[in-house]
């Protein structure tokens, strides 16, 4: 065993320890009851840093801060950037929790806690890589600049503009991500294309206030029949999305891409079991895999109007809200979705009723060269830690950092993620195999090694 594994080995269970000691701080970027929680998970990342020596800094935006950290330069040798997020989703439903979201629990080998897998513990695995290599060699085969940040699961407000102001500091050969997950147990993957997003939340005011259903029902638009009506119009029985113009950019999967989806080895009855449906639907001619990864789709994520108490009300409420979101496939523009969207819905609206639709953030999709000799590189160090070489998959979720590092930097995207399909990913219960953590950590030290042999740019 060389002397980087017998050292993951080693601190295996300190490397736990302070995993943990991560997950117990709540911070929960949506929620500003948390400002501090966030300054402290900022501080422990920052910490992890500064103790390796690194040039570290928190950097304050106009939101949650930037942890920037950078190792001693090694001449010559090139330079990856590695990206995460130390931010997590909120807990709720918090009833549904076996052990409560931030104290962290050890059951069936995984931790238990919100933010394991997204991103703490994956974040985590590219900090414990180089520790291993400063500890073994005393120093690092290769330049490593960290951008940890705290607003991801917010839509990223303030990255896209840091990176545009130092473009300088950030140069590198290419990008490193862990924050997703593998095929399946034991399957590990690279992702060659994530998609992207666009989330908006539509308001519609009707009457000044909420009515009896049985005195006004019927000339008085109800603006919950309103808000669904003009939701259920966005998609057709087809699974196809009736935004004007909502297909046009979109790349066609290749009869090349289709055959080597359908040749991976994807149970769908194992899946509905896993997520506890008895059927599936979405858009008709493409596989689950398909739908998932490389099909744009149209999803609502909440809906509040009227009453929502015990038992009957009959009341026509004043204002219903939906917020709902596209995912996008790389080409798709959500700027230009915006505009179509904005212009279907207003004219959808009906008699009676104002309109309000909030853009709240949007990304696009983003596909990545996957013969490069980053993705050889990377495919070589998952396979020493995993015994196994990686399929090579798309990601249905979104990273909107990814498109920005594509277009500002100019580099591609190593997404390596090393969660699981169940790890319950902004669910309750969510989890991280800590068999997982610690092939991430060795699979991590692995890539700095073969990138290590690669020219600089
Ligand atoms: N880690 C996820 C992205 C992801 C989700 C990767 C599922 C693999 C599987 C990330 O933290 C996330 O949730 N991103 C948001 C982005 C949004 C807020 C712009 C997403 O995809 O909803
Ligand atoms: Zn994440």
């Amino acid at each position: 065993m060389c002397g980087i594994d017998q050292y993951l080995e080693e601190q295996s269970k300190r490397f736990e320890t302070e995993f943990c000691e991560l997950l117990r701080i709540p911070s929960v970027s949506a929620d500003p009851a948390c400002r501090e929680d966030i300054r402290r998970a900022a501080d422990w990342v920052a910490d992890q840093f500064r103790r390796m020596d690194f040039a570290t800094e928190i950097i304050p935006t106009a939101g949650h801060p930037l942890v920037y950290a950078e190792s001693t330069p090694v001449e010559g040798a090139p330079t990856v950037l590695v990206y995460g997020h130390y931010d997590v989703q909120p807990p709720d439903p918090l009833d549904e929790w076996i052990s409560p979201p931030f104290e962290p629990t050890r059951r069936d080998g995984s931790i238990f806690a919100r933010g394991a897998t997204d991103d703490k513990g994956q974040m985590l695995t590219h900090l414990k890589s180089a520790e291993a290599h400063l500890a073994v060699n005393g120093r690092l085969p290769l330049n490593l600049k960290y951008l940890i940040e705290g607003e991801e699961e917010v839509g990223s407000r303030n990255l896209e503009r840091f990176i545009a102001e130092n473009t300088g500091r950030l140069a590198c050969d290419c990008v490193v991500i862990s924050d997703g997950s593998q095929f399946a147990p034991g399957r590990p993957a690279i992702d060659y294309g994530i998609r992207g997003i666009a989330y908006y939340e539509l308001r519609l005011v009707g009457p000044k206030r909420d009515l009896h259903s049985g005195s006004f029902g019927g000339p008085v638009t109800n603006p919950a029949n309103a808000l669904a009506r003009m939701l259920a119009a966005l998609v057709d029985r087809q699974g196809k999305i009736q935004v004007p113009g909502f297909y046009d950019d979109v790349i066609p999967l290749s009869d090349s891409e289709r055959q080597r989806i359908a040749a991976l080895p994807f149970d769908e009855a194992k899946f509905m079991e896993q997520i506890g449906v008895t059927g599936l639907s979405g858009e008709s001619g493409y596989s689950a895999l398909e739908q998932r990864w490389a099909r744009p789709t149209c999803d609502i994520s909440g809906l509040a109007s009227g009453y929502q108490g015990e038992g009957a009300k009959t009341v026509l409420p004043a204002t219903a809200t939906g917020k709902f979101s596209f995912r996008l496939v790389p080409n798709q523009d959500p700027k230009e979705i915006t505009q179509a969207l904005r212009s279907m819905l207003v004219e959808l609206c009906p008699p009676g009723i104002t309109m309000e639709l909030i853009d709240l953030h949007g990304s696009p999709g983003v596909l990545i060269p996957p013969d490069s000799p980053y993705m050889r590189a990377a495919a070589r160090a998952i396979e020493h830690a995993f015994g196994c070489p990686p399929v090579f998959t798309r990601e249905g979720g979104s990273i909107p950092v990814v498109v920005t590092f594509h277009e500002t930097l100019r580099v591609d995207t190593l997404l390596l993620g090393w969660g699981q399909d169940d790890d319950n990913t902004h669910s309750p219960n969510e989890k991280f195999s800590l068999a997982d953590f610690h092939r991430g950590i060795k699979a991590s030290a692995r890539l700095w090694t073969e990138l290590s042999d690669m020219k600089s740019k």
